[in-house]
């Protein structure tokens, strides 16, 4: 297992990750893919530690990947769902985390409907000095730190099987299409992306991606060469954000999170912005489309090009999750280990 310096506790938001981190997490994720492609599947590293998977809002994939990372790294697992538990009879938030610590919980994986709401569960668990670390599994529009995590690995995998590093994204074009300003996935792999030298090319409708979006992102990124500015371009039309991409990320129309009418219709949208095999041949000849899922298909995206394995990388994602959030709980579970003084 790679052994690169890792400090940081609680995994929130990707806004000040260094490339240094990115790369050990893609280090570490790629040994235990070596890890998952054994007969023997599960390493001892988190034996008696308590994972607990607190997932306020509907998941698929990250909860059943965080929850087999977690089985794999040998911890015991909780899982939280909020239609059978106490919230039904009024318990908060910080008193259903706080359960869950005096369970012997060590990492808290977080889900919420609400931005914001895992950081306030890391903060609480640091004012209470309890020596529980909290991973962000997507927090309302903010972030989604282990999706773009898992993007990342998918993608460096993509262009140099043999040895994946971060420099490998330094000068592509990637380009994310669809409902950015409901995103957390937009938003963490943004910070990223960008962080790892790629420039990201944003395509949506105006309702769905305002001018100014792209200013949060201006932070300048400390290199090793000085300070250097994220590369990132706002597009109200597709062709220019397809043109020459390496790699296109369609994302879901999240109706949920959709106050107003901000789309003629779902026909329309899909007119001006679905991806089709045919819209692909603007991009880079070996371009390969990625989407976080779940996928409204033939909106965002035709069913063939989903289902072409020449083309897109969407059952890769999911495999890349479970080594990525495997490399976070280990991380994180090291970190845990070097200053918890002494046990609960
Ligand atoms: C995303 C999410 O929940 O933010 N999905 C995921 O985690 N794989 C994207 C979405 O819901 O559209």
């Amino acid at each position: 297992m790679t052994n690169l310096a890792w400090t940081r506790r609680h995994i929130i938001s990707l806004a000040d990750f260094s490339p240094t981190e990115y790369e050990s997490v893609l280090q570490t994720a790629l040994s235990f893919q070596g890890v998952l492609s054994r007969r023997t599947k599960k390493v001892p590293t988190l034996q008696g530690q308590v994972v607990a998977n607190l997932f306020f809002e509907p998941s698929t994939r990250t909860r059943s990947s965080f929850e087999l990372a977690a089985k794999r790294l040998s911890a015991d697992t909780l899982n939280f769902s909020p239609g059978s538990s106490s919230l039904t009879k009024g318990e908060t938030i910080l008193d259903t985390a706080k359960t869950y610590l005096a369970m012997g919980t060590d990492l808290m994986v977080i889900r919420h409907q609400g931005s914001g709401v895992p950081a306030t569960i890391a903060q609480e668990m640091d004012r209470l000095d309890a020596g529980v670390w909290v991973l962000n599994a997507g927090d309302g529009q903010h972030e989604h730190p282990s999706q773009a995590l898992l993007d990342l690995l998918t993608i460096c995998n993509s262009i140099n099987p043999d040895q994946p590093t971060i420099e490998d994204l330094r000068g592509k074009k990637i380009a994310i299409i669809g409902d950015i300003l409901h995103s957390r996935v937009a938003r963490s792999n943004l910070w990223s992306l960008t962080a790892c030298g790629a420039e990201v090319h944003l395509a949506a409708p105006p309702t769905l991606l305002p001018k100014a979006f792209a200013d949060a992102f201006s932070t300048p990124l400390e290199t090793e060469k000085g300070k250097a500015l994220r590369q990132v371009f706002v597009h109200w039309q597709l062709a220019p954000a397809l043109e020459d991409a390496d790699f296109v990320m369609a994302l879901r129309l999240q109706k949920e999170r959709m106050t107003g009418h901000l789309l003629p219709s779902l026909r329309e949208y899909h007119r001006q912005f679905g991806l089709t095999r045919d819209r692909l041949k603007a991009c880079n000849p070996k371009v390969k489309v990625l989407h976080p899922g779940p996928t409204n298909r033939g909106v965002e995206i035709t069913s063939d090009l989903m289902d072409d394995p020449q083309l897109s990388l969407v059952s890769k994602q999911v495999a890349s999750g479970v080594a990525v959030r495997m490399a976070l709980l280990y991380l994180m579970g090291g970190t845990r280990a070097s200053t918890t003084l002494s046990p609960r």
